[in-house]
């Protein structure tokens, strides 16, 4: 191929400088809406207190936000005088695992909310002031949007916190909508070829997605929908946790180890499987997709159904390749931003929504439900892409790269808009589980499929 720009463009790059502005702090403002309401949701003893040794307290998620919004956009940005320089190495992720955070001198909960409603102050000021261009930092205010971004991450960090916090349901939300489409082929194919991966034209994607580049990818079939609950019951029913077979090594070790048998906050009934969802028991919804399954899980149903996990490349193609004009969308249903017609995003909802109920947001080769819902563990390794630079800070990816971590691709129901994406990528390690974790399978096409030549 000779053409390089088969990407869509996107239009934050055609906002004048104060509408962008605008937009930069809208989206803040958003993410702040959520971490007040994650954060206010609870009393100061559950703020400060460990749920699981898997996460940090809340309010350390919380000033680390304040602390990350202040060292880039207060002080690298906009060279103010540093508002809490004695706390930057409370809240370095590198300087203390989570284990370790509740034990720290932590801001307590009505400091840490003065700090960030601070910084915030500041922060917006800057976004009034400091001139965006000339520096890539700030084109497009990219320093902003990464922030924002940052702040929904881990207001989505939070959200799994409060899954496993114990004690009565604090959060609410309205159920997601029903099945929208009749009957659907349960997969699709891809035809095989080369298609764009990454981007080089989004301006808030963080360094991992960048830049674009043509990768070729076989014919392979994926699933038109994430796997449900019910079928993965069949697994379970099956007797597939008990079955060596379906298990890679380090899969089966794991299963053991941890005396895994289901997924996580499932629990065995005498009239069936229930599970605990941000406090509330209920039966399990056969329809909604799989969540709080880790990679070897994933991997185990794949194998037992005869097929695999996609590649991440494969992912990305069934998601955002358009047949039609050979370029890659920003989203499976184009580039328009995500509404709730198109995907579960958001924490609009609290749980997954059923297969079928956002057939707007299809892709052109109309897989289903890519974005929002539950992030989908794919086959790869999180490695870098030709040509990545680490920007602005080797602590957000490049650090990361290498076999341990496994990218997982789409979002969740408690993904916001602004921190997901067509090229976003997410990774962790393969036993992680309390994330809203799913999948979706593919497999090899057979040669009457004209996988063969
Ligand atoms: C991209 C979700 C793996 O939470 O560890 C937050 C995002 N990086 N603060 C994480 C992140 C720095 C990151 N993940
Ligand atoms: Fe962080």
């Amino acid at each position: 191929m000779t053409t390089t720009h088969h990407e869509s463009p996107n239009p934050l790059s055609e906002l004048s400088p104060q509408d962008l502005r605008e937009h930069a702090a809208r989206t803040l403002a958003g993410a702040r809406a959520r971490s007040v309401a994650l954060t206010d949701a609870v009393d100061d003893d559950d703020l400060t207190r460990q749920h699981s040794k898997l996460m940090s307290p809340l309010v350390w998620d919380l000033a680390h936000i304040g602390s990350q919004e202040e060292i880039w956009l207060v002080r690298d940005v906009g060279h103010r005088e540093p508002v809490r320089p004695d706390i930057d190495d409370l809240y370095d992720a590198f300087q203390h695992p989570r284990a370790d955070r509740p034990a720290l001198p932590l801001l307590g909960p009505a400091e840490a909310r003065a700090y960030v409603g601070e910084v915030r102050s500041k922060a917006l000021d800057v976004l009034e002031r400091a001139p965006l261009e000339g520096r890539a930092l700030t084109e497009t205010a990219f320093a902003f949007g990464m922030i924002a971004q940052h702040e929904q991450q881990h207001d989505e960090t939070m959200l799994a916190t409060h899954q496993l916090r114990h004690g009565e349901p604090v959060l609410r939300a309205d159920p997601p909508p029903p099945r929208r489409i009749g009957a659907v082929t349960p997969e699709v194919v891809v035809p095989a070829g080369t298609f764009v991966m990454g981007t080089s034209v989004e301006p808030w994607a963080l360094d991992n997605e960048r830049p674009a580049h043509e990768v070729h990818v076989d014919g392979f079939a994926i699933d038109t929908f994430p796997v449900t609950n019910g079928q993965y019951q069949a697994f379970l029913d099956a007797g597939g946790y008990a079955e060596r077979r379906w298990w890679s090594a380090a899969g089966w070790a794991y299963r053991h180890e941890h005396d895994i048998t289901a997924p996580r906050f499932w629990r065995r009934e005498p009239d069936g499987w229930w599970r605990s969802r941000f406090g509330v028991h209920e039966p399990v919804p056969a329809d909604e997709p799989v969540l709080h399954v880790s990679f070897h899980e994933a991997e185990a149903y794949a194998s037992w159904a005869g097929k695999r996990l996609p590649t991440e490349p494969e992912w990305e193609k069934a998601a955002r390749y358009d047949p039609a004009t050979g370029r890659s969308l920003r989203y499976p249903w184009g580039d328009g931003e995500p509404t709730p017609e198109h995907a579960n995003l958001g924490q609009r909802h609290l749980c997954p929504a059923v297969v079928g109920a956002y057939p707007q947001g299809a892709s052109p080769l109309g897989v289903h439900q890519l974005i929002g819902d539950v992030w989908e563990w794919t086959s790869s390794d999180f490695a870098p892409y030709p040509g990545f630079a680490a920007f602005p800070y080797r602590e957000y990816s490049e650090v990361f790269y290498g076999p341990e971590y496994k990218v997982l691709r789409g979002g969740s129901f408690g993904t916001d808009a602004v921190a997901i994406r067509g090229t976003f990528r997410n990774w962790d390690y393969p036993i992680r589980r309390q994330i809203f974790s799913g999948f979706r399978c593919a497999r090899d096409l057979r040669p009457d499929e004209g996988g063969g030549a």
